[in-house]
């Protein structure tokens, strides 16, 4: 067969372990953690998708070596824990049964310690260590380690990459980057010792090297240690791409993959997890740089979900492999889609953060687009209905063309159908802010999936309650969605307004001076995407804060991105509408006029409730999704 991407699907041998393909599985922290660090069944199934989707290799989660002067990340792999070596066995297993490569990432978090701790009374009472006596900007003491905890945590670091061995683990990646512990040795802007671990760059390297041999001497020869740096510390007062090549080429002899990275998880978040606002690949340079430099496989990471731009990254010798975390929970199949020449049915990553919002906020992983994350021990097997029925879906929006999908991939006869001449329903709407594309996308790759399913897609067909009596089906799923809010207020219906859904059709409309009415999501994105344009952009929001639904990691990157480009009234209600712009009542009741000769209307959504109701005894089984309900 000829393979489409034949870069990203060849082989890759390191040490005596011989990877699949280029398309590795970045480190994401599985959710099920136990009580005392080991991994919990719903993880190790976590982890197992990912081998089973295709990857190269897949990559658990940082392993805590040294609890303590840790407590920052979950994962112990440590005898004296019951059970802490059979579920890393397990987990190994899982992964590795699938064809993919087991990997562990071994980490310490250094003055950070304690981050992401559930526990916060335990979270308080720990001690910070790092490179150097200080205080975090959030108050918190650290203290400089001593020679002795350094090499208490170097011996650590060897125990626990041995352990990872005997558990079957086939290779090692010591988490250098993201401003954890050894980052913080080798940051100028950390590191303010003055003994042999501090001052000169060989000095700061000096514990990177140290971890780097205890490391070797744990696992032996030809097993392949990986070292995950970030290129750049990409902040003020942090190590440049220029001290990353450095970096990189005095570590060089002790190590076998050469993992580039960018930014530290505390001061740019936003580089190290590259948001929607920023270009795919944009941290590409820096592994690129960086192997101009060195000879050991270099592999890179950051918003990358696109094969054909991964295929032209190796293509161009700027990296030899690519590592995904987010695209691999849009799509964990996505290796095996590209193996399979299947790209167009790829599910692509929005990268909307509510995989690492919702760990922080519940303690469970969830994708937007992908269900299966966070169950997937229930299984990613669609099984044959016993039944076959005739299902009609009313709706072609991403909740009716899913479920269509399912239903199909079940065995049913399943019609859907669509009122308007398009399929995608409110994703059509997201078609005009580039930054937002992937949303326009996965409309187009779910009717694929339906179709390619069985789906029989019928568009300008409004199910009405007599055409559902008509067809007659077993089951209808009333898919809706929601229509534009738009209350009744004296201008809203004027000429110069747009309702931001329909921005796409009537952008024309749009004049240089905007008035944005309404800061929730959809206002604050369409508000960005105009100051991008040129525009000047007014954003009105009567509540006293922006998009205060948006999940906690992507709001702070949105509020960075509207205060780039929209001047902001908070506390604002909208009385009137006019040629001028929106008049406004604002906190001290004064009435302001809030300049604009065109306004868009983006005041929220409400359900379809009136369709449903209609629809409701139109089949014996009913079911309403998504936005409808
Ligand atoms: C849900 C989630 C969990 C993550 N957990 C870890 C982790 O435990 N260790 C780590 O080094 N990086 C972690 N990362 C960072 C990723 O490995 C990766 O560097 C980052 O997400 C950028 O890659 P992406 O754009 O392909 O998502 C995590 C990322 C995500 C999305």
């Amino acid at each position: 067969m000829v393979r489409k991407y034949p870069n990203l699907c060849k082989p890759l041998q390191v040490g005596r372990v011989t990877f699949r393909n280029r398309m590795f599985s970045a480190p994401m922290g599985g959710t099920d953690i136990t009580n005392d660090g080991c991994i919990g069944p719903k993880s190790t199934a976590f982890y197992e998708l990912r081998g089973k989707g295709g990857a190269g290799a897949v990559t658990v989660s940082e392993c805590m070596v040294h609890p303590e002067t840790d407590g920052s990340h979950a994962y112990h792999l440590d005898t004296s824990i019951l059970n802490s070596l059979a579920s890393a066995t397990y987990t190994a297993d899982a992964i590795r049964r699938h064809g993919a490569i087991p990997s562990i990432e071994l980490s310490h978090s250094g003055m950070y310690a304690g981050t992401y701790m559930t526990d916060k009374n335990r979270q308080k009472s720990m001690h910070q260590w790092g490179p150097s006596d200080t205080v975090r900007p959030d108050g918190v003491e650290v203290k400089a380690l001593t020679k002795e905890l350094i090499t208490d945590i170097v011996a650590s670091y060897k125990e626990t990459a041995a352990l990872a061995k005997r558990a079957g683990f086939e290779m090692i990646m010591v988490h250098g980057g993201h401003g954890w512990l050894i980052n913080q040795f080798l940051s100028p802007y950390f590191n303010k010792r003055t003994d042999e671990y501090g001052g000169s760059l060989e000095n700061r390297c000096r514990f990177a090297i140290e971890v780097l041999k205890a490391v070797r001497e744990g696992v032996g020869p030809f097993f392949p240690i990986e070292f995950r740096m970030s290129g750049s510390e990409l902040f003020e007062g942090g190590y440049t791409l220029e001290d990353g090549v450095e970096i990189a080429k005095i570590l060089e002899p002790y190590l076998d993959i050469l993992h580039v990275s960018a930014g530290t998880y505390q001061r740019g978040f936003g580089d190290t997890h590259p948001s929607m606002f920023k270009e795919h690949g944009c941290n590409v340079y820096l592994a690129a740089e960086i192997k101009k430099h060195v000879s050991v496989p270099v592999a890179t990471i950051g918003g990358l979900n696109d094969p054909a731009q991964m295929e032209q990254i190796i293509a161009e010798g700027k990296a030899d492999i690519v590592y995904m975390a987010r695209a691999l929970l849009a799509d964990p199949f996505l290796p095996r889609k590209v193996m399979e020449n299947r790209d167009e049915e790829i599910v692509k990553c929005l990268r909307c953060f509510t995989c690492m919002a919702e760990r922080a906020a519940t303690s469970t992983r969830r994708c937007t687009v992908n269900p299966l994350i966070g169950r997937e021990m229930e299984g990613d097997e669609v099984h044959p209905a016993p039944v076959k029925k005739k299902v009609l879906v009313a709706g072609g929006g991403p909740g009716g063309l899913y479920a269509a999908y399912t239903a199909a991939r079940r065995g049913h006869q399943v019609i859907l159908c669509e009122k308007e001449d398009k399929i995608g329903g409110i994703l059509k709407s997201e078609q005009a802010l580039p930054f937002k594309h992937e949303m326009y996308e996965l409309a187009g790759t779910y009717e694929l999936l339906a179709r390619n399913a069985g789906v029989e897609i019928r568009t300008s067909t409004e199910v009405t309650k007599e055409y559902a009596e008509k067809e007659n089906a077993d089951a209808l799923i009333i898919a809706a969605g929601s229509r534009p809010l738009v209350p009744p207020i004296p201008g809203l219906n004027g000429e110069n307004v747009v309702i931001v859904n329909n921005y796409y059709k009537e952008k024309e409309k749009v004049t240089d001076e905007v008035v944005v009415f309404g800061g929730g999501l959809a206002g604050c994105e369409c508000a960005i995407h105009l100051g991008m344009e040129g525009k000047k952009v007014h954003l009105v929001e009567m509540r006293s804060e922006l998009a205060p639904d948006a999940n906690v990691r992507h709001r702070p990157l949105l509020l960075k991105e509207i205060a780039k480009y929209a001047e902001v009234h908070t506390n604002y209600r909208g009385l009137e509408v006019t040629g001028e712009g929106v008049w406004c009542e604002n906190e001290s009741g004064e009435k302001v006029l809030v300049p604009g000769t065109s306004v868009i209307c983006a005041l929220g959504q409400r359900s379809r409730t009136d369709v449903v109701e209609n629809l409701r005894d139109c089949a014996p089984y009913v079911a309403v999704i998504g936005d409808a309900r």
